[in-house]
């Protein structure tokens, strides 16, 4: 069926706003109605029997995969390497005994990742991949496809569908924690509970709009931009950062926010805005006084963090947008929606072309 843009400006606008409704859709697709339980499409997968995960994709898709990365080692204890596709294709990587390979990709056609995914046909004890597509390649050619249930996207910088890898993946891994014995059925029932709220709170989230329509006009007139986090936070300052270059044309790297001090702490100054993602979890303590070494260089904080956080942060922040509280577990995907929204209207005031931004194609079959 055709898409239209259903009164937004932009396709990508949309697709923003309709995370909270296509999220919903994957969660009831992979949560049981009683909300205890998580249903695989068969023949499903015996975590039991994996000693290590391999997680592959190309850009935004393999940001998905990082944040996946920390949820599968912190709560299922399973050993789990990254690489992006076109790296892991030709480093010839030795595939050990109990290895389960998953490449997540929005098209599944992206031309890196189906070569990655038949490199590691008869390597890998199992091929599994997390696509929007289902008829896909990369679909059709794994044991087992794990749909993301996005709906088709059409902005060529990924926004439902990185939410939706995100929260296929978090099922996952709370899937191999309860079966490889790292969580127990109550926890289970939490953790699927607060899932099943994120819904609702992505649409509380989503009143940063204006907030961020606001800083917008700001980080336009800046020519880099950093983005810092740490943990599962780092990935998002990836995501952040990707999202900002690609349709603002503004330069923006993302650091883990403990290796600023390695070398990104010399680009500082009062003309580098630096935007700390900082949910309240295990490190946000460190994560601000990573902050303040920054402010300490006159640098411009723009800190994403709840009321309770920004209170903790204390005085000296340039600008402050206020999330809801959320448990930290799920805050890689929440956190989603200030770096989306952050670039979208940054790039709707430098006017480019949101949807079709230059060089860059929303399916890359060649190589
Ligand atoms: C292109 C798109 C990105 C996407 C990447 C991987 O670069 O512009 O938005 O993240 O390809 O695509 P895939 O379809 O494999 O997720």
């Amino acid at each position: 069926a055709q898409v239209d843009k259903a009164g937004y400006k932009h396709f990508m606008a949309k697709e923003i706003a309709e995370q909270p409704t296509v999220l919903q859709g994957a969660l009831a697709h992979y949560i049981n109605a009683d909300g205890t339980a998580v249903t695989l499409p068969e023949p499903g997968i015996d975590f039991t029997q994996i000693e290590r995960l391999t997680l592959v994709a190309c850009g935004t898709a393999y940001y998905a995969c990082m944040v996946a990365k920390y949820w599968f080692e912190q709560i299922a204890r399973l050993p789990v390497e990254i690489d992006v596709a076109s790296e892991f294709r030709y480093r010839e990587p030795p595939v050990t005994p109990g290895t389960v390979a998953l490449f997540v990709s929005q098209s599944g056609e992206t031309a890196d990742t189906l070569a990655a995914l038949r490199y590691m046909e008869g390597k890998a004890d199992k091929i599994l991949s997390v696509v929007n597509v289902p008829e896909s390649s990369i679909a059709r050619e794994s044991d087992l496809a794990l749909p993301i249930l996005a709906g088709t996207e059409i902005g060529v910088a990924s926004t439902k569908a990185f939410t939706c890898q995100l929260t296929t993946l978090a099922i996952l891994a709370l899937k191999a924690a309860q079966a490889r014995g790292h969580m127990d059925e109550d926890a289970l029932a939490e953790k699927l509970a607060g899932l099943r709220a994120l819904p609702g709170i992505m649409n509380l989230a989503l009143q940063i709009e204006s907030r961020t329509d606001q800083l917008a006009t700001k980080l336009a007139e800046a020519r880099d931009i950093l983005f810092l986090g740490r943990g599962a936070m780092y990935p998002l300052a990836h995501e952040g950062a990707l999202k900002l270059k690609e349709i603002s044309y503004i330069h923006a790297e993302a650091y883990a926010s403990g290796e600023l001090k390695h070398g990104p702490i010399a680009l500082v100054d009062k003309h580098v805005p630096v935007i700390v993602m900082a949910p309240r979890d295990a490190l946000f303590d460190k994560t601000i006084s990573n902050m303040q070494e920054v402010m300490a260089r006159g640098g411009k904080v723009l800190l994403i963090t709840d009321a309770e956080g920004a209170k903790e942060a204390g005085e000296g922040v340039w600008e402050t947008i206020l999330m809801p509280e959320i448990d930290p577990f799920l805050a890689p995907i929440l956190y989603a929606l200030p770096a989306q929204l952050l670039a979208y209207h940054t790039a709707v005031a430098k006017g480019t072309d949101v949807d079709q931004p230059r060089n860059l194609a929303k399916s890359v079959t060649v190589e």
